[in-house]
């Protein structure tokens, strides 16, 4: 059975958790291949909000298997912490949700390193401060690193952190920071595999079972294209493959079964933490940039941080689109943009004088980048109530238009509102 997958194509918070939530009705896997506790993905049903930065989306159907697969890192108190939310919210969540016995887990000490790295103005990359990165670099380090099995055998996790900790607290000393006691870590976590327990299992297997069973699978990128740790905006990215060629490692499921790619953008751009963002809109309080942030309520999921916004970047959604191989796009938060007289795509850059159509991904690259702008004309009407493509203003359904001429890709969904109703599916 071919799989799908949803995958951003900005910088994060283009309210993929929507799509997955639509699609996840017919889906009978919902899996997350990257990232940890540091994505945000909220799903509004009715007067009801979900906030989930751990479990995927699909944990909130009962029909529906949740896998988180080997390529995520894992703070165990998170993610005791959504679920019991969701139990507390009448959500089941049992054996429906599944956790990898390879991910990675996350120790407090990593929060510390990554806290202490980010205190250096110069070298700062505006984290979550979950602890990501430093739980990666002990995966591809490979010594210091422990995996979400390793939790279940106690004598094994009380040897690995006597060997583990004392390394981490000579490095957390010199560079002023707190010490962590391997004995009491090694306690606390026991606790936390208790409860983990019933949901660890080897998720390649489950997962190829289910391909072998025909069951319909639906894959869940975490942060944004732009955010890939190989083909981001380095280094101002995360440190996983958030672009779907993060499934194969992320889970064991060979790339051939995806056979569709939704590719899911805003109307407009944001951004969270440092680095280059050629279309921002810099304006001040009265400028669009923070009316598009008031009234497109952007501020972080996780960190409740206010997201830097700007114009929709068509060079940045060209590269995205053909390095997730996208086959379709779709469009959120339209409405976010009513009420301006004009709205702008950037289309080219310049870049030392010279006119570019590629992206240069590389921070220092893009940093000197300057839009060029398509102006197109705005449309004062409220879109929230639009439920068809025949709803739509004119001037908004040229943008949208213009939007998949731009990126090349045909624009499957309008997204018009949070809620699940205020969808327009143009194909
Ligand atoms: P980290 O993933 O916490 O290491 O943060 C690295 C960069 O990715 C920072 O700029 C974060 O703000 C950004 N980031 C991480 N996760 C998300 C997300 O889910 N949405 C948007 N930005 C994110």
């Amino acid at each position: 059975m071919p799989a799908t997958c949803v995958v951003g194509l900005q910088w994060g918070d283009e309210a993929k958790g929507k799509i997955v939530d639509i699609l996840g009705d017919s889906h009978q896997f919902v899996v997350r291949y990257n990232g940890g506790a540091n994505a945000g993905h909220t799903v509004v049903w009715g007067d009801r909000t979900f906030k989930l930065s751990l479990l995927p989306t699909g944990v909130l159907k009962p029909h529906v298997t949740s896998v988180i697969g080997n390529g995520l890192v894992v703070y165990p108190p998170r993610f005791m912490e959504e679920v019991e939310q969701l139990v507390k919210a009448g959500v089941p969540v049992g054996k429906n949700l599944v956790l990898s016995d390879h991910a990675h887990v996350i120790f407090p000490y990593h929060m510390e390193e990554e806290r202490l790295a980010e205190a250096d103005a110069d070298a700062k990359i505006g984290t979550t401060g979950r602890g990501i990165g430093p739980c990666y670099q002990d995966k591809v380090g490979r010594r210091y690193a422990v995996r979400v099995g390793e939790l279940l055998h106690e004598h094994h996790l009380e040897t690995r952190l006597r060997q583990i900790v004392p390394f981490k607290n000579r490095f957390l000393q010199a560079f002023g920071g707190k010490s962590f006691d391997p004995k009491q870590l090694t306690d606390e976590y026991l606790g936390y595999a208790e409860k983990l327990r019933p949901h660890i299992a080897d998720t390649t297997r489950v997962l190829q079972a289910a391909l072998a069973a025909d069951k319909d699978i639906l894959f869940e990128a975490a942060q944004g294209s732009l955010l890939d740790v190989d083909h981001g905006t380095f280094p101002y990215v995360t440190s996983s493959s958030s672009l779907p060629s993060g499934i194969w490692t992320g889970t064991g499921i060979p790339s051939r079964h995806v056979t569709r790619i939704i590719g899911v953008i805003k109307a407009y751009t944001s951004r969270v933490g440092r680095g280059p963002f050629p279309t921002e809109l810099d304006d001040g309080p009265q400028g669009i940039g923070e009316r598009i942030r008031k009234i497109g309520r952007e501020f972080g999921t996780v960190t409740g941080r206010p997201r830097r916004t700007g114009w929709l970047d068509s060079v940045a959604l060209r590269y995205t689109a053909s390095l997730a191989g996208a086959d379709e796009v779709t469009v959120m938060l339209l409405d976010v943009l009513s009420g301006l007289e004009e709205v702008k795509i950037s289309t080219a850059y310049t870049l030392r004088g010279e006119r570019i159509d590629h992206f240069p991904s590389d921070a220092y690259e893009l940093a000197q980048c300057e839009p060029v702008y398509e102006t197109l004309p705005g449309w004062s009407e409220d879109l929230t109530g639009c439920r068809k493509p025949g709803d739509l203003p004119a001037a908004a359904r040229k943008y949208v238009d213009r939007i998949g001429e731009l990126v090349g890709l045909p624009v499957s969904v309008v997204s018009v509102g949070p809620d699940r109703a205020q969808t327009i599916h143009l194909k």
